[in-house]
């Protein structure tokens, strides 16, 4: 992991500071759905305008792909912002050129402004220099808290901390710090937990995982997939017959690395996947030819359970079952109650991220339960992969 600064690294009274976050959040009908990662990045800002500096917040909004979409203004994030920074943000319709140097040069000490969708311009995803340079020209100092966004080399998140005097901030460094926790320098036994649908986004994850696991458990449809490859009889669940041998690949991987890979041993079967539909819960090598797998059983659960025991540190990435349906939520409900409970004793040291993952653990009830739950997607992933996220190495270059 990079060596990068932090707030406390800066000096920042009077100073224009530039912060990236992402406040790439769900909205519907004008409203924000899920405030997380607004509510974590808000920290950052408060703190820098509580120095006395004059804030800039950059932030994309879905993917308008260069082009002005209304429907994709951050406008309607000022006031949700707002009320998390608990100051007044004041917004400008463009993040460079004359409106957004306008709208800076207005700026005093403690004041925050929001810049316009940084993907309103083609050179954002296209890391053009000259528009990082537009950019840099807005601040004296970068400072990138959004880790979500820092597996993407744009101008907004790359080029400009090649720029400018940079930093991490808060949220960004909780993340670097912990998942290096997981998975940089872990304490031993480490367990990581792969679930949901498919094997084939997930390829370069499990074989970096399985080379620095103890234990990898494998859940979700993916499981089918191994299942499948070892020859059981998997019915109609969902699977992927063109990675049976990349299923094959892991498990060969995880022999010659030591580790333990915990596939399903009784599995949650129904002939419908609907809302309450009929179910059975049955030994893997008893599915129905018209069944299909939909969750783990109380079994496998167990096992994980008894393995978590001697476990020191887990990653999760992914639910075990079909979680939005129930009961086929039981599964992961179950499992993730049982990984908050050690961590609430202390036991643990738990780290989640990735899609699913979080909306599946505010299902069970425990997201505050875990030691962190990361508000990334793909750049989690990406990070489970091995790979170097530019946006955080770029944050040392300078
Ligand atoms: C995310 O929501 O995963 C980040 O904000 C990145 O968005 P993107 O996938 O559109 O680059
Ligand atoms: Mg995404």
């Amino acid at each position: 992991m990079s060596n990068f600064r932090t707030l406390d690294d800066l000096t920042v009274k009077g100073k224009r500071v530039l912060v990236r976050a992402d406040l790439n959040v769900p909205v519907a009908d004008g409203k924000v759905t899920d405030a997380t990662r607004i509510e974590r990045q808000a920290p950052t800002i408060r703190e820098l305008a509580e120095k006395g500096a004059r804030v800039i917040v950059l932030s994309h909004f879905d993917r308008p792909k260069g082009k002005v979409v209304p429907s994709m203004s951050l406008k309607v994030l000022v006031e949700p912002l707002s009320n998390a920074v608990g100051r007044k943000v004041a917004f400008a319709d463009d993040c460079i050129g004359p409106t957004a140097e306008k709208a800076v040069a207005a700026l005093k000490d403690g004041d925050v402004l929001l810049l316009e969708n940084t993907r309103f311009h083609k050179g954002e995803e296209e890391n053009d220099p000259a528009m990082a340079k537009q950019l840099a020209a807005l601040g004296d100092i970068f400072v990138n808290d959004a880790f979500s966004a820092a597996h993407r080399a744009h101008a907004s998140t790359e080029g400009v901390a090649r720029l400018l005097p940079n930093a991490a901030g808060r949220s960004m460094q909780a993340e670097l710090e912990h998942l290096q926790k997981a998975l940089g320098n872990p304490e031993r036994p480490l367990m990581a937990v792969v679930g949901g649908a498919k094997v084939s986004t997930k390829i370069a994850l499990l074989e970096n995982l399985v080379k620095r696991v103890e234990t990898l458990v494998i859940g979700g449809a993916m499981a089918n997939t191994f299942l499948a490859a070892e020859g059981t009889n998997i019915g109609k669940s969902l699977y992927e017959p063109d990675h049976l041998e990349t299923a094959r690949k892991v498990v060969h991987m995880a022999n010659e690395a030591g580790a333990v890979i915990l596939l399903p041993t009784d599995v949650v079967v129904a002939k419908e996947f609907k809302q309450g539909a009929a179910h059975r819960t049955v030994p893997v090598a008893q599915i129905g030819a018209d069944e299909m797998v939909l969750d783990v059983g109380s079994d496998s659960i167990k096992a994980f359970a008894n393995r978590l025991l001697t476990t020191r540190t887990l990653v999760w990435n992914g639910p075990f079952g079909a979680f939005e349906t129930a009961p086929f939520d039981k599964g992961t409900v179950a499992a993730a109650q049982k990984v908050a409970q050690l961590t609430r004793e202390g036991k643990l040291l738990s780290v989640a991220g990735g899609g699913d993952t979080v909306a599946a653990l505010a299902h069970a009830g425990v997201e505050d339960d875990f030691t962190y739950v990361s508000t990334a997607g793909g750049a989690f992933l990406e990070w489970l992969e091995g790979k170097e996220l530019p946006g955080v190495e770029a944050l040392t270059a300078k």
